[in-house]
């Protein structure tokens, strides 16, 4: 004869019955199958009425009080990764362009304006290959200057290259790449030169926006390389204002105003740097708990000091660098000459 051992109720291990399942204790066998097919439908069908509810009670949009047709934004289709959003769909529908009425357009022609002027300059200067060194100041654009036909001996001459190329171009590359995909810069370029967007609450006149996600704007994301490099040059450009410490036939204990001039212009880029957004993810990302790594916690709340000031010491910095150029070349031309302290 073959027993058969009655088996446990089916209670999810904690060996109690939910109120439907005691309900339904007492019922006969056909009639509680039936009703636990029922119970899962049910749970859907009242998950799917709150959803449709939640649907039909939108908020207020800011814009509805001003008789302007609103439409909700709406998230773009296919993940966050690579999405395209399409503005027209995710923005008010305002027929005007903006609806400020201040001069919004002032700041980003300035940049553009001072852009346009530095770009021209540092242009003209980097293919003009000479006046770029006067005893014992060199100019930041040609430095380190590492050519066999540079002028003076500031750093060790590594190759020889065609004579054609300015010692410039060898470097400038590092210094350009870094300002080109500085935060910072970017914002004021993207604004000022693609107008996208010009300011706040005014509308581009792009009909497609895809980020940095795509080819050649994925490239800005090798700013913290760029960094890299950024920090070799900043030494370099030190060493050249210890140097310029000497006089002219290589005594110490020199000062003229080029000094300042160097060492004012190698602290601002210093401070630039460090003022950097990678800067302070380097010095105090990735870390989930500050009261174990004191010293990174100084570190990154000096710098996050820094990194409020960020936008004027671009700026700073790069007015610096141009008048640095500028003081060694009216040197190098015999202008004028370099007043000396002692
Ligand atoms: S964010 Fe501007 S230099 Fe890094």
């Amino acid at each position: 004869m073959t027993t058969t051992a009655p088996r446990p109720p089916r209670t999810g291990g904690s060996g109690r019955r939910s109120g439907a399942e005691s309900d339904a204790a007492g019922l006969p066998p056909g009639r509680r199958r039936r009703l636990s097919s029922l119970l899962p439908a049910g749970s859907v069908a009242l998950v799917v009425g709150y959803l449709v509810r939640r649907r039909g009670r939108r908020p207020d949009l800011p814009g509805a009080a001003m008789g302007v047709k609103v439409v909700a934004p709406r998230r773009p289709r296919g993940g966050a990764r690579g999405a395209v959003w399409t503005g027209a769909r995710a923005r008010a529908a305002i027929g005007a362009r903006t609806l400020r009425t201040d001069r919004y357009w002032v700041q980003p022609l300035i940049t553009v304006v001072v852009l346009v002027l530095f770009i021209a300059y540092s242009t003209v200067r980097a293919f003009q290959s000479a006046h770029y060194f006067s005893e014992p100041y060199i100019s930041p654009f040609y430095s380190p200057c590492l050519t066999t036909g540079c002028e003076g001996n500031t750093f060790p001459k590594l190759f020889t290259g065609p004579s054609w190329i300015s010692p410039a171009i060898y470097i400038l590359i590092f210094p350009l790449g870094f300002r080109l995909t500085c935060y910072y810069y970017r914002k004021a370029y993207y604004r000022s030169f693609w107008l996208s967007p010009p300011a706040c609450a005014v509308a581009e006149p792009h009909k497609r926006y895809t980020g940095e996600t795509r080819l050649p704007l994925l490239g800005q994301n090798a700013h913290r390389y760029f960094f890299y490099f950024g920090l070799i040059l900043n030494g370099i450009l030190t060493y050249d204002a210890v140097l310029a410490f000497r006089d002219q036939h290589g005594a110490w204990g020199h000062m003229g105003l080029g000094t300042l001039v160097l060492v004012a212009n190698a602290v601002l880029l210093w401070l630039y740097s460090l003022s950097c957004h990678s800067c302070r993810h380097i010095v105090g990302g990735r870390l989930n708990s500050f009261s174990r790594h004191p010293v990174r916690y100084r570190f990154w709340t000096v710098v996050s000091k820094l990194n409020a000031r960020h936008m004027q010491l671009a700026w700073i910095s790069l007015f610096g660098v141009a008048l640095t150029d500028a003081y060694v070349y009216l040197l190098a031309g015999g202008v004028f000459s370099d007043p000396r302290f002692f």
